[in-house]
């Protein structure tokens, strides 16, 4: 069993990124600059957002961080996003996730002009990736396919089952790895929690990827040997072994599916930094206008 080792994936992507910053300050060219906004005070949210504003210190991005309250009006909220759409210094933005229950997802991911949209979560992207087109792929799936690529892991032929629908990882999960190319070309079920008999399918995986937020679900019962497991999940659980009453827990059953695995990912310090690191290599492609030359 071999464990995959996120973060070290991710320092890799960062000596790229901040070389390419070299050479863009000595040609005295512009650098990447990203903006985050964060509505409210949802404290996973504020977490994520701080870890991406030291990213982008990290590789010598500009970066903006917007924080607005949590009684934020919609209107005002797509205010925002419009000036950002407008504004040449920032070449892409991101909204965090969730957003307060009284503004709708949907209207605020469609706002974004889909050359800023580094988060891959406009209708635009998501389209383009489907057709394989240039496109800003989602962070976390973009960075699960970096993992696969860094470790030499066969995608083409194998089964991969995805365990979790949602917009942001399970459902562009699926398209990437069934997509004709490399990593990718594998065969997909994409299971959810209406699923009938999920261990049924765990079982006959190669590669299972779980993105349900449930923690500990996966164990050795449902996986056949040798499976390549990668844990999108992140729980805070209680814990007696640590100073804070809380650890950090994955979807998988770690202890328990280890040794059964040919490589798994830990929690934290698997998929965790490949998100993160994703989203600074989009806004690289933004700031150099690969995807949208002519935006
Ligand atoms: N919430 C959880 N993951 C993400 C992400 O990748 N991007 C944004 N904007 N919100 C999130």
């Amino acid at each position: 069993m071999e464990i995959i080792d996120g973060k070290k994936v991710s320092e890799d992507i960062y000596s790229v990124l901040k070389s390419e910053v070299d050479s863009i300050k000595a040609a005295g060219g512009k650098l990447p600059h990203l903006a985050a906004v964060l509505v409210g005070n949802n404290p996973a949210s504020q977490t994520y957002v701080a870890a991406k504003v030291k990213a982008c210190e990290q590789v010598g991005y500009g970066s903006t961080l917007i924080k607005l309250d949590a009684d934020t009006t919609e209107a005002a909220l797509l205010k925002t996003i419009h000036e950002l759409n407008n504004n040449a210094d920032i070449d892409g933005f991101i909204v965090q996730l969730p957003l307060p229950a009284h503004i709708d997802e949907n209207k605020i991911t469609q706002a974004i002009a889909p050359n800023k949209d580094v988060d891959g979560f406009h209708p635009t992207n998501l389209g383009r990736m489907v057709l394989n087109l240039p496109a800003y792929l989602p962070a976390t799936p973009f960075g699960i396919v970096k993992l696969l690529e860094a470790y030499q892991i066969p995608t083409l032929g194998k089964h991969c089952v995805v365990i979790g629908r949602s917009h942001i990882v399970g459902s562009p999960m699926s398209i990437l790895l069934a997509r004709n190319s490399n990593p990718g070309n594998c065969t997909v079920t994409l299971c959810h929690s209406r699923s009938a008999d999920l261990s049924h399918h765990t079982r006959q995986a190669d590669i299972i990827i779980l993105a349900i937020g449930k923690p500990y679900f996966l164990k050795k019962e449902m996986i056949k040997e040798g499976a390549v497991v990668i844990d999108v999940g992140i729980s805070r659980v209680e814990s007696t072994t640590t100073k804070s009453g809380f650890k950090l827990a994955g979807d998988a059953d770690y202890e328990d599916i280890a040794e059964k695995c040919s490589y798994i990912t830990p929690v934290p310090g698997g998929v965790g930094p490949m998100t993160i690191a994703s989203l600074m290599y989009n806004t690289l492609l933004a700031c150099r206008k690969e995807i949208y030359p002519a935006s």
